[in-house]
């Protein structure tokens, strides 16, 4: 049956999964959360299995026959019956915002078939904003159409980062790359939430990202939501996006190439 759904069918699927999850974090919002350590500063939160719990059981129930690779909880369901297709979920992307009230967190589903993202969804449940994309089909804000800026020029963009979770290498990479940046940018955030980064990305909110250190449940859905909305996603380097990359740079299309050369020149520098 799963496979069977149309594109239209599965993108139904996947809001109505991004919208029980994102019910389950607003129902405990500001409440009392028991929180564990995965590692240095990665907060697991029981609300996040909760929230995998409701997306999880939406996507058995309505697409029984493709499996389901969820950030906490593993693969779950059938991987045979001839489908490359899963379901990558990110049950709470942004924990540690939402652990401290910091309302900028999203959950994230994407379909894939091997590698490729055929549709994306991210719920942005604080601020009640629901991004979808479908391969071929553009992206969507609440069902209105997105585009991603028309900034040119690294000098008038507001450009945001991630910092990784484990300190060391990473964090000097991290560093050097956020100094050459700000030196020449509009601004630099940190918001906390790839997946929303990337959706804001996509709306034209801001007009270029990149991180080091992510994981493909961050990256897919908004990988996807970004290109159909008219920018670019590439490896830092400019090279080819691999979900197993672990890094993401993601533009309005405009001024990718000049993030590359910026990139590759912090890159040079540390050698
Ligand atoms: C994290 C967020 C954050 C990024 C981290 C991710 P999580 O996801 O996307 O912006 O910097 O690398 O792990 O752990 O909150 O789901």
């Amino acid at each position: 049956m799963g496979t069977a759904l149309s594109l239209p069918g599965l993108e139904s699927i996947a809001v109505a999964a991004v919208r029980a999850g994102g019910a389950v974090l607003m129902d405990r919002y500001e409440g009392a959360m028991q929180i564990e350590m995965k590692g240095h500063a990665n907060l697991v939160t029981e609300v996040d299995l909760a929230s995998e719990e409701a997306i999880v059981g939406v996507l058995e129930r309505e697409s029984p026959t493709i499996p389901i690779v969820a950030e906490e909880g593993g693969v779950r369901g059938d991987s045979g019956g001839g489908s490359s297709r899963h379901w990558l979920v990110d049950p709470l992307d942004g924990t540690t915002n939402y652990v401290h009230g910091y309302p900028c967190f999203g959950v994230s589903v994407a379909l894939l078939e091997g590698e490729n993202v055929l549709l994306g969804a991210i719920y942005d449940p604080y601020h009640e904003e629901l991004y979808v994309a479908s391969q071929g089909a553009g992206a969507k804000l609440n069902g209105g159409p997105i585009r991603v800026s028309e900034v040119d020029r690294i000098e008038d963009a507001l450009l945001v980062t991630g910092f990784p979770y484990e300190v060391g290498e990473r964090v000097r990479r991290t560093l050097g790359l956020m100094s050459k940046f700000l030196e020449r940018a509009h601004g630099v955030r940190r918001d906390g939430s790839a997946a929303m980064d990337l959706c804001h990305i996509a709306a034209g909110k801001l007009d270029g990202f990149w991180e080091l250190g992510l994981a493909s449940w961050d990256m897919a859905a908004g990988s996807l939501i970004v290109r159909e909305a008219g920018g670019e996603v590439t490896a830092p380097d400019g090279g080819p996006f691999e979900l197993s990359g672990e890094a993401i740079l993601a533009t309005n299309g405009k001024i990718h190439d000049a993030m590359a050369a910026v990139i590759g020149e912090a890159e040079a520098e540390r050698e």
